[in-house]
């Protein structure tokens, strides 16, 4: 049986951009009507916006939507450990930190000090110093300290930094993992790009290695799912360890 989309699948794909950029548009309307209903004003949550922006970093941070999201699943699984993979301005980690119980710990790993700098002064500005562990440097280099530190198991982990180590990470996360242990990896469906084989973007093959190693492994059960919003057409896997 032939395996995985085929190359005029994606060719298609490429050809419907111009309608995708005119989705975008209600995509976003729909996250701020998601908000809107939703959510709370949330001032803490907008300098912590406002304060990446001034500070250059990029806007490639999780929606309010998908925040909320990562939030819910902190709590519905009664996570109190909780490891995240690429940091940026700390807003996805601020999301998660308050689904934490008063004793609930996040551990989350950042390249680059000046991203890291603003994190720590954004976890400040929204009050969840005392629940985050940053640790600034190559997260490979920070996971190996973490197995060292038995530092595991972790009871949600998510996986949002440099796409093509992504098998390096769930990697990593099954080492720090228990079962029952949720793991999240973001940005597997890029556009609909997830579909093409020929290996020639890195970030592209990222996505795919992830759905090679949660579909090769018999230790997760997982599921990807496709999203469309602020940050336009993406999608992430979530896993359970059996
Ligand atoms: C997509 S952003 C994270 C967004 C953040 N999770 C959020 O939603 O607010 C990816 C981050 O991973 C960091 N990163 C890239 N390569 C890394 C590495 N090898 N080790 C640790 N962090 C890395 C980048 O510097 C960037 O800040």
């Amino acid at each position: 049986m032939e395996k995985g989309p085929k190359r005029p699948l994606f060719a298609f794909w490429l050809s419907q951009r111009i309608d995708k950029n005119m989705s975008k548009k209600i995509w976003t309307a729909v996250d701020d009507y998601i908000v809107s209903s939703l959510f709370e004003a949330d001032p803490v949550l907008d300098a912590v916006l406002a304060a990446n922006r001034d500070q250059g970093l990029p806007a490639i941070d999780v929606s309010a939507a998908q925040g909320k999201l990562l939030s819910l699943l902190v709590r519905i699984g009664g996570a109190k450990k909780v490891l995240e993979i690429g940091t940026l301005g700390g807003y996805s980690t601020i999301w998660m930190a308050r689904g934490l119980p008063a004793d609930g710990k996040i551990v989350t790993l950042e390249l680059d000090p000046h991203h890291a700098s603003v994190a720590r002064s954004n976890f400040e500005r929204a009050g969840v110093s005392d629940r985050v562990d940053l640790r600034v440097g190559p997260a490979l280099q920070s996971l190996a300290a973490l197995g060292a530190e038995n530092a595991g198991p972790f009871d949600l982990i998510f996986i949002d930094a440099d796409k093509p180590n992504n098998p390096n990470y769930l990697s990593w996360a099954m080492r720090l993992s228990r079962p029952g242990t949720v793991i999240v990896c973001d940005n597997v469906i890029r556009d609909g790009a997830v579909l093409d084989e020929d290996g020639s973007d890195a970030n592209v093959e990222g996505a795919r290695a992830a759905f090679s190693f949660i579909g090769g492994d018999k230790r997760l059960d997982g599921t990807a799912i496709q999203t469309v919003g602020a940050k336009g057409y993406d999608g992430f896997a979530i896993a359970i360890v059996n």
